[in-house]
């Protein structure tokens, strides 16, 4: 998610650097627009060093890329953290002297806002009746706690924790995402066969696409089942998993799990076959000999099952993923593909020794059941994720 972090002139501006780092290390985007006085609270050096990014102040630089619209046309979410006194009343009256005022004024994305102040400045009536008018207008006021300012007095109007304000916005954004409502049923990872107690044939899909789908769609307020295949890569506690390990598993996992499912993403790779027989001890090279022959039968093919079964308004999305590095040839084995699944949307890549499979990027094309390329992305696989849940919207 894109995060605009509009800072203004408080003492507790320090702390706003803790309100970044927690949307940064949540993997969020995050740009920081601080006002001048902000600056006079807290270094530029800092800011920049934990968002990542340069940090914004002034409105008439970068005027070439029209960054005075730009920034808040492109954020999903604007937290200003801490809000003055000044800030408050200046985004009440929808006056845009600065950089911070024009992006808000500039974006459809919710503003949540974390005012600072003694309490006086508070309980005042110009900034409660501000706070008011806000708040009429679906801005999220966080806060203010009560507790020490930053003299010896204490009261209302201490910024709010950190934790608290990060833990608030995001339930905005779920709140006001565009999937709310809607049953979102994700598989990831690869499943495994095994040969015997110690051994499996497997792939090497890390389960990165599968989750960055999982909490991508659970970030746009879908409610979110993911079931994992020896996920290589950690789940956020807010995403409920089911863990399984063989096709077989997967299989009835999803059974269980579809006729709820608004919309089916099958990211996993599955192998297609497993071992006829499993052997109950270590297979011995000793006993083998030179050359070990292992019977593979065929496994339930699950894309096709799901589709062949869903019911109306149910959205099915499968996976193609291929070594094909010809882009044409690749695009015809997944028409291929989509024809034999019968689902609604094939997500299209390569795959190779060095590409799609446990890497943080992922190129793909999304066909449709006619085989129309009706998406492209390339980029994080947050991203792309994004853009798969933009085709199934
Ligand atoms: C030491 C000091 C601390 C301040 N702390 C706050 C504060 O916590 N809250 C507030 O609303 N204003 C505070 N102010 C006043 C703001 O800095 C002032 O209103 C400024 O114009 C705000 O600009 P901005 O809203 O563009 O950032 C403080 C001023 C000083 C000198």
């Amino acid at each position: 998610m894109k995060i605009v972090v509009g800072i203004t002139g408080g003492i507790a501006a320090y702390k706003a650097v803790s309100v970044v780092r927690a949307f940064v290390l949540a993997g969020h985007s995050v740009q920081v627009i601080a006002t001048d006085a902000a600056l006079r609270f807290v270094g530029k050096p800092t800011l920049e060093a934990i968002s990542r990014n340069p940090v914004y102040t002034e409105l008439y630089e970068g005027v070439a890329e029209v960054r005075h619209v730009a920034l808040g046309q492109a954020a999903d979410l604007i937290v200003v953290a801490p809000a003055t006194a000044n800030f408050l009343a200046q985004l009440a009256g929808g006056f845009a002297p600065d950089l911070l005022g024009n992006t808000i004024l500039a974006s459809r994305a919710p503003v949540v806002v974390a005012p600072a102040m003694h309490t006086e400045m508070w309980q005042n009536a110009a900034t409660q009746t501000n706070v008011a008018t806000l708040e009429a207008r679906g801005v999220t006021i966080v806060g203010p706690a009560i507790g020490q300012l930053t003299g010896n007095d204490a009261g209302p109007g201490r910024m709010s924790e950190p934790d608290d304000i990060v833990a608030a916005a995001l339930v905005v954004v779920v709140a006001s995402g565009d999937l709310v409502g809607r049953r979102i049923l994700v598989t990831a990872g690869g499943t495994r066969e095994p040969l015997d107690p110690v051994r499996f044939i497997g792939n090497r899909s890390s389960g990165k696409q599968g989750v960055a789908i999982a909490l991508a769609a659970a970030a746009r307020g879908a409610s979110v089942t993911l079931i994992g295949a020896n996920l290589e890569v950690e789940v956020p506690a807010t995403i409920a998993v089911t863990h399984v390990g063989t096709t077989a598993e997967l299989a009835a996992a999803v059974a269980a799990a579809v006729p709820g499912a608004d919309a089916v993403i099958m990211a996993a790779a599955v192998a297609d076959y497993r071992p006829e027989t499993v052997a109950a001890a270590k297979i011995k090279k000793e006993l083998q000999g030179d050359t070990l022959k292992l019977t593979l039968v065929k496994n339930p093919d699950i894309l096709h099952d799901v589709s062949a079964t869903k019911t109306v308004g149910q959205v099915v999305i499968g996976f193609a993923a291929e070594t094909e590095t010809d882009p044409d040839a690749l695009l015809a084995l997944g028409r291929a593909k989509i024809a034999r699944k019968g689902c609604d949307f094939l997500v299209v890549n390569s795959v190779g020794w060095t590409t799609g499979f446990a890497t943080d990027g992922n190129e793909v094309r999304i066909l449709n059941a006619a085989g129309d390329i009706v998406g492209e992305a390339s980029g994080s696989k947050r991203a792309v994720a994004n853009r798969i849940l933009d085709v199934l919207l």
